[in-house]
């Protein structure tokens, strides 16, 4: 599917998406197309009652004349609400209504309406993001779809009156699908093909961007002394990998902000195991891992001013008879010595040595992690927000307005030395989970995270489990892997750490 920008004219053929704010009022080239068809868009938007531009309302009107052969209505809602993500969530969703459809082209007039206070240039090229994103398919492995199930949709012109701005905003945002679709991509890839090793080959294709990356494998890790991550992997045929990514745009000796990824490849909870029912979904666990390898990809694509380090750490959790048992302990890159009361609480024991190694190499600005880390934060939050924890109030704000600017929703979580109690070992420096009844799941593995950033390090903990799949449709996100975290990154990286 072909996304392009161009200058605005009356469509003569094919499919139209035209946006209509609350008051059924279309803009001037929405008139000019209705004048077109003899005023059957108006026709149709009296007759059919109750549309009246609302928000999330959608017309279709079919074979309305001049050559077209449908027109879909689209509403925006009242002007003064319109934001720049009401014409991505529009760009979306038309793709999605006609991907299948039988037509091939589709023209999208993103007209801001009087009122609202957004460049028409913006809405345009946030037009063509959303139709990328909403656009996202993976169908590599059917290999039995009939004609009629393939996309037919094969280009998509979003017109404005703005083009060549729209276009030269757009060239970044079409990075950032980039990274999002790669995210998506990764992520959906079951076990067996997206595999340590093989995500680590993945993270390398990023040189071709100008990323940096190094790979460390189990010989490179036992010598940094990363035994709380090697213990986790080391019930598994695969060899776990730590992979570094560097994105040196900045300035020369600008610390860099370090973005560190849980990399789970798959989580069968080790000796711990985890009941058969949905296990598959643990496929996705490497979704921190996902999104950082993705933002890395979009912030490099686009070229940004900012240094950048992306840390992954990839392991498979798996049983067999070198597994780790419970009770083991271990000693992170750090010396503190854990003992593993649950092999199924991996993500912090890989986390907490990718961090330090993170910090000890690279003496960032600020750390943020991802981690697809406790099923508690979906008991808390759902599938709406993910959770963020952080030490620094300055950062959680950035993090929490980035969000918000991409919809990429995050709730502030508390961290507080009253939780330690729970990770009180008795013959170690910490144990890896609470005991029963302690509660605070999300919580308690925040804190022990805290308990590996150095000095005063601002570091924020985002858990995505609830948020890096979805099992619903929505416009700009189709049910699957949601590429959650990429757009939030990169726009954390855009406002707050990159020079202008
Ligand atoms: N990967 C899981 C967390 C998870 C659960 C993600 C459900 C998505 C959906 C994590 O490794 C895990 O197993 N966490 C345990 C921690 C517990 C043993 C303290 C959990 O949440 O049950
Ligand atoms: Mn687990
Ligand atoms: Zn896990």
């Amino acid at each position: 599917m072909k996304i392009a920008i161009v200058e605005a004219k009356t469509p003569k053929k094919g499919s139209v998406v035209l946006s209509v704010a609350e008051g059924r009022q279309l803009g001037p080239l929405g008139q000019q197309i209705d004048k077109a068809v003899g005023g059957a868009l108006t026709r149709a938007m009296t007759a059919a009652a109750r549309f009246s531009g609302a928000k999330g309302q959608w017309l279709e009107v079919l074979a309305p004349g001049g050559g077209l052969k449908r027109v879909l209505l689209a509403g925006l809602g009242k002007p003064v609400d319109v934001k720049a993500t009401a014409f991505e969530a529009l760009g979306g969703e038309a793709v999605r209504r006609l991907m299948t459809s039988g037509e091939t082209e589709l023209a999208i007039v993103a007209e801001v309406p009087k009122g609202a206070v957004l460049p028409a240039a913006e809405a345009a090229a946030r037009a063509a993001l959303g139709a990328r994103l909403g656009g996202y398919r993976f169908d590599k492995y059917r290999t039995t779809l009939k004609d009629k199930e393939k996309p037919s949709l094969s280009s998509v012109a979003v017109l404005t009156g703005a083009a060549a701005a729209a276009r030269k905003l757009y060239q970044p945002l079409d990075k950032l699908a980039d990274g999002v679709v790669l995210t998506r991509n990764l992520v959906t890839e079951p076990a067996n093909v997206i595999y340590p090793e093989s995500l680590a080959a993945e993270c390398r294709k990023l040189a071709k961007l100008g990323v940096k990356v190094e790979v460390l494998g189990e010989r490179e890790m036992k010598k940094l002394g990363m035994g709380a991550l090697l213990g986790v992997g080391q019930g598994s045929e695969r060899e776990s990998q730590l992979v570094v990514m560097q994105w040196n745009g900045g300035k020369k000796g600008t610390k860099p902000v370090a973005l560190v990824g849980k990399g789970v490849c798959f989580d069968t909870g080790g000796i711990s195991i985890k009941p058969s029912a949905g296990m598959e979904e643990m496929k996705w666990d490497m979704g921190g891992a996902g999104a950082v390898i993705g933002a890395m990809a979009a912030i490099a694509g686009r070229k940004a001013k900012a240094n950048v380090v992306g840390v992954v750490a990839l392991v498979e959790n798996m049983p067999d008879g070198k597994a780790q048992r419970p009770g083991d302990v271990v000693k992170s890159m750090s010396g503190q010595t854990i003992e593993v009361l649950n092999t199924d609480a991996e993500g912090r024991l890989i986390l907490c040595d990718a961090m330090w190694y993170a910090q000890e190499r690279f003496k960032p600005q600020a750390m943020v992690d991802l981690a697809t880390l406790t099923g508690a934060i979906i008991i808390s939050l759902g599938h709406e927000h993910a959770g963020l924890f952080s030490n620094d109030d300055k950062l959680a704000e950035r993090l929490t307005a980035a969000g918000k600017a991409e919809d990429e929703l995050l709730w502030r979580m508390p961290l507080s030395d009253a939780y330690d109690e729970g990770l009180k070992s008795q013959i170690a420096d910490m144990q890896n989970i609470a005991g029963p009844g302690f509660g605070a799941g999300s919580i308690t593995a925040a804190q022990f995270l805290q308990r590996f950033v150095k000095d005063r390090t601002p570091w924020a903990h985002l858990d995505i489990a609830g948020t890096a799949w979805s099992k619903k449709d929505k416009a700009t996100v189709p049910k699957g892997a949601t590429g959650f975290g990429v757009r939030l990154l990169n726009r954390l990286i855009a406002d707050h750490y990159e020079e202008r």
